[in-house]
């Protein structure tokens, strides 16, 4: 393995495109309620929007040689922003400030989990959303089905605030 951990700007987005694409295709084949919920997300409709809207981005993709291998992406933005149409993530009223921060998408391919490479890329993204003084709230979206990643963020510190959408999601708060 040749790995390298890259911070891409937004304008080199595409390069995740492929990994957001496998991360919603993983996320609909754990599901257990309503999976058909992720036949609309795509790259176009998630990630692409999510950087767009968002106050702050931070991009980081691992390729093994050229190739991409995983990715996470996370941001800061408006608590406004997290209550759409889609659905409200939470209590607007519980956050204080005018910012929260959002580990949103992270994806490490099948056969290079268990190395590490998420441990990294999640201190990566705490360590840059540490930065924002202004913020204090840090939330982590999980589709249901996904215990293996709901147990990661529980281990690093994470908790499991509540649940919306009949169970679609649990939302974790820091
Ligand atoms: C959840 C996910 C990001 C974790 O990534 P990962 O690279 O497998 O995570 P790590 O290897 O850092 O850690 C997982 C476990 O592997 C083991 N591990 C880590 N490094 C290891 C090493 N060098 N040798 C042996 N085992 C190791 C540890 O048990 C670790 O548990 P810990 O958190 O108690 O340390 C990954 O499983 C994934 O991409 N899943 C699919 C997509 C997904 O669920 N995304 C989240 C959407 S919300």
């Amino acid at each position: 393995m040749q790995l390298t951990f890259e911070v891409i700007s937004e304008n080199k987005l595409e390069v995740c495109k492929d990994l957001c694409n496998e991360l919603m295709t993983f996320q609909k084949s754990v599901a257990h309620i309503r999976p058909e919920i992720f036949d609309n997300m795509r790259y176009e409709t998630r990630l692409v929007p999510s950087v767009k809207n968002a106050i702050h981005n931070y991009i980081v993709v691992v390729k093994d040689g050229v190739t991409p291998i995983a990715y996470m992406y996370s941001n800061i933005s408006s608590k406004e922003s997290h209550s759409n149409e889609f659905a409200t993530f939470f209590d607007l009223d519980s956050v204080k400030n005018k910012n929260v921060g959002n580990l949103a998408q992270f994806f490490i391919k099948k056969e290079y989990r268990q190395y590490g490479i998420g441990s990294k890329l999640f201190s990566m993204s705490m360590d840059w959303l540490n930065q924002f003084n202004d913020v204090e709230d840090y939330f982590i979206y999980v589709s249901n089905g996904n215990e293996n990643a709901l147990e990661f963020y529980k281990r690093k510190g994470f908790a499991v605030s509540h649940e919306i959408l009949d169970g679609f999601i649990t939302v974790l708060r820091r």
